[in-house]
């Protein structure tokens, strides 16, 4: 049996996203952003943050996926790149979760080479007591401790994406 409680619910993460949307607003206020969100994950927070947000935006996906086995080098693979262009242009990675921080890592070094204007990241969700790599994260929606956390883009086994809240899950007997 598992059990889900919740953490962060509904009314808190629509709060602090439209905060953050406008801390965002202000902060390219005159500019035009892409907004890169990576599948799948980032997906849920990414469409409620554009709906807050007033600045010009493009929406790409790009999907990723560790290769197996790369903790230690954080290698990613690129399942779906992107389909446009971003030389030029001021980019905005979306994420759920930051956790060790080499997915990040990795595809900003890519995103990079691309030579975007500018380049920035918006995490839903830090669990900075993770982190293996030093990585500058310009907005962060919450913080939280080292716990497995599922819901609102987060899976557990590509399960429970669609809960409308961040909730913990545990184990209550084998
Ligand atoms: P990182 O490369 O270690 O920062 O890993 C980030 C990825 O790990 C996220 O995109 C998630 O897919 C996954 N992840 C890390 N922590 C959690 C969690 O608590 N719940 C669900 N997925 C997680
Ligand atoms: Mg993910």
């Amino acid at each position: 049996m598992k059990n889900i409680k919740v953490m962060i619910s509904e009314e808190e993460l629509q709060a602090r996203i439209t905060e953050l949307a406008g801390q965002i607003d202000k902060d390219y206020e005159g500019k035009e952003v892409v907004v890169i969100s990576i599948l799948n994950g980032a997906v849920f927070f990414t469409t409620d943050l554009l709906k807050k947000m007033k600045t010009p935006v493009e929406l790409e996906f790009i999907q990723v996926s560790s290769y197996k086995g790369t903790e230690s080098t954080g290698e990613i693979k690129i399942k779906k790149d992107l389909d446009r262009s971003i030389q030029g242009k001021h980019v905005l990675i979306t994420e759920d979760i930051i956790d060790t921080g080499y997915t990040l890592k990795s595809l900003t070094e890519y995103l990079s080479d691309k030579n975007p204007a500018s380049l920035k990241i918006a995490v839903l969700i830090d669990k900075k007591a993770r982190r293996k790599v030093n990585i500058n994260v310009d907005y962060v929606a919450f913080n939280i401790e080292d716990k497995f956390v599922i819901g609102y883009g987060l899976d557990y086994d590509d399960k429970y994406r669609n809960l409308p809240y961040i909730a913990t899950l545990n184990r209550l007997s084998e």
